[in-house]
């Protein structure tokens, strides 16, 4: 793609991207960020690719989640920590109950602009612009906040970059050493699968002591002590990608320097669009999320542009349909990837086909649909003989109560106690473990089927 650039972007047509009324004030910020570092380098993003190209070959699973945005004034430690534990922990119980490698991918650092049903909100006869994620505007229901800022872009970049700052030492600097597998627990998860989890850890711990009695520890260290964890965000605002958008001297390829994956969301993949420009470019690794609209037209073109050299691992296909949509929708979708023979990770975000209203008001999602929509996922593979390759949610390691349901049972009058979102729901550590436990059942299942089948 050596004729692309950075900001050829600007001439296709653009969807759910604000409208900056200070074209100098615009300008000023984006040459402040060209200037600065990239967040992430082109080997972790190739790295990443590999990985996925592993998952795409059923060789190994992808869970990727977070926030559904990331706010400026949620930002804290202590959230970036609880949600990097309950990762490790649902990876845990993968690695260990379906015994299968997990690439970990959080929503995080730089996951702060949303796409919008509405470009307007009406609350009490006044309508201002809606609220577009932190890196635009703000949440308050008032007109100076509403505005979109450019200036918020330099806040989100030093935001992403010390997320990642903290990521990057929690990952390799002993805090994720699998000899920790007990102290991932957040204190408030009492239920059942915390029950499941505190037996596993100790299997876990009792194979470690094996494995040091007979003098493996030396040989396995780097993989016992670290993890590998990889950031990755919807690449909504392109202003803000194309400031932090860099040549790789390496490859001599461009790089999306914001984040180790972006995605495309439902809302955004005109094939002729903006987005789908942007994407084309970079060489990380890119999803696409594909909802009820998608036709096998579209998605054949979209592969062509965005993964012409059919390279595994560079295109991930996030099917959001919602429970009991799945079987329409992901059907038409898989045939035409196996029809162009196209090498694609298939995940599965069980969140977004799945909102309603709930009786008392809030926008929540019962936990049901969401593991429904799970099991249909690995029924329509299982069936059309293909990998599902991972799952996609939002997740928070805090104690909200967010979305309806799951063992510690969250009802919708509890939905006002602590719900902190500042837009979807978000599965809470315990609904987030549940979810693991479900996954490791449906992987160990399939395995098992699979075995047989080549055992006859
Ligand atoms: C999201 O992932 O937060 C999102 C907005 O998803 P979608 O584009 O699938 O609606
Ligand atoms: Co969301």
């Amino acid at each position: 793609m050596t004729d692309w650039q950075k900001s050829d972007w600007r001439a296709k047509p653009r969807v759910q991207m604000p409208d900056y009324t200070d074209a100098a004030a615009l300008s000023a910020v984006e040459d402040r960020l060209a200037s600065y570092p990239p967040l992430v380098f082109a080997g972790e993003a190739r790295k990443l690719k590999a990985q996925l190209g592993a998952v795409s070959r059923g060789e190994a699973f992808l869970l990727q989640g977070g926030d559904c945005a990331e706010s400026f004034a949620e930002f804290a430690a202590n959230g970036i920590r609880d949600t990097f534990k309950v990762m490790l922990q649902m990876a845990m119980v993968l690695t260990y109950g379906a015994k299968v490698p997990v690439v970990k991918v959080g929503r995080m650092a730089g996951q702060m602009a949303k796409p919008r049903s509405a470009p307007t909100e009406t609350v009490n006869g006044i309508e201002l612009p809606s609220y577009r994620g932190d890196i635009i505007n703000g949440f308050n229901f008032t007109e100076a906040a509403r505005n979109p800022d450019p200036e918020r872009m330099l806040q989100a970049y030093l935001q992403a970059a010390a997320t990642l700052n903290l990521l990057r030492a929690f990952s390799t600097g002993g805090f994720a050493d699998v000899h920790k597998v007990h102290g991932w627990t957040l204190g408030f998860t009492g239920a059942p699968e915390a029950e499941k989890y505190r037996e596993m850890s100790e299997r876990i711990s009792d194979t470690l002591s094996f494995m040091e009695a007979i003098g493996i520890r030396q040989e396995a260290a780097h993989a016992l002590e670290t993890v590998d964890f990889y950031t990755s965000h919807e690449a909504l605002l392109l202003e803000y990608e194309e400031a932090l958008c860099r040549l790789d001297s390496t490859s001599g390829k461009w790089l999306a320097g914001s984040g180790h994956m972006i995605w495309i969301g439902d809302r955004t993949r005109q094939p002729d669009g903006a987005h789908v420009e942007f994407c084309k470019g970079v060489q990380n690794p890119i999803g696409l999320k594909c909802g009820p609209t998608m036709t096998s037209g579209h998605l054949k073109s979209l592969m062509a542009s965005l993964n012409p050299d059919n390279e595994a691992g560079r295109l991930t296909l996030i099917a959001r349909f919602g429970a009991g949509s799945v079987g329409e929708h992901l059907p038409r979708l898989i045939r035409a990837v196996e029809e162009e023979g196209a090498k694609v990770v298939w995940t599965c975000d069980a969140m977004h086909g799945n909102t309603i209203k709930s009786t008392t008001g809030y926008k929540t999602r019962p936990f049901e649909s969401v593991l429904r929509e799970v099991r249909e996922f690995f029924a329509v593979h299982n069936a059309e003989g293909t990998i599902p390759g991972g799952v996609h949610f939002e997740m928070t390691g805090k104690d909200v109560t967010e979305c309806t349901g799951g063992v510690r049972a969250v009802t919708d009058e509890d939905l006002s106690d602590r719900y902190h979102t500042a837009c979807d729901p978000r599965l809470n550590a315990s609904q987030s473990l549940e979810l693991a436990f479900l996954v490791s059942e449906e992987l160990s299942t399939r395995r098992s089927t699979m075995q047989q089948a080549k055992a006859v």
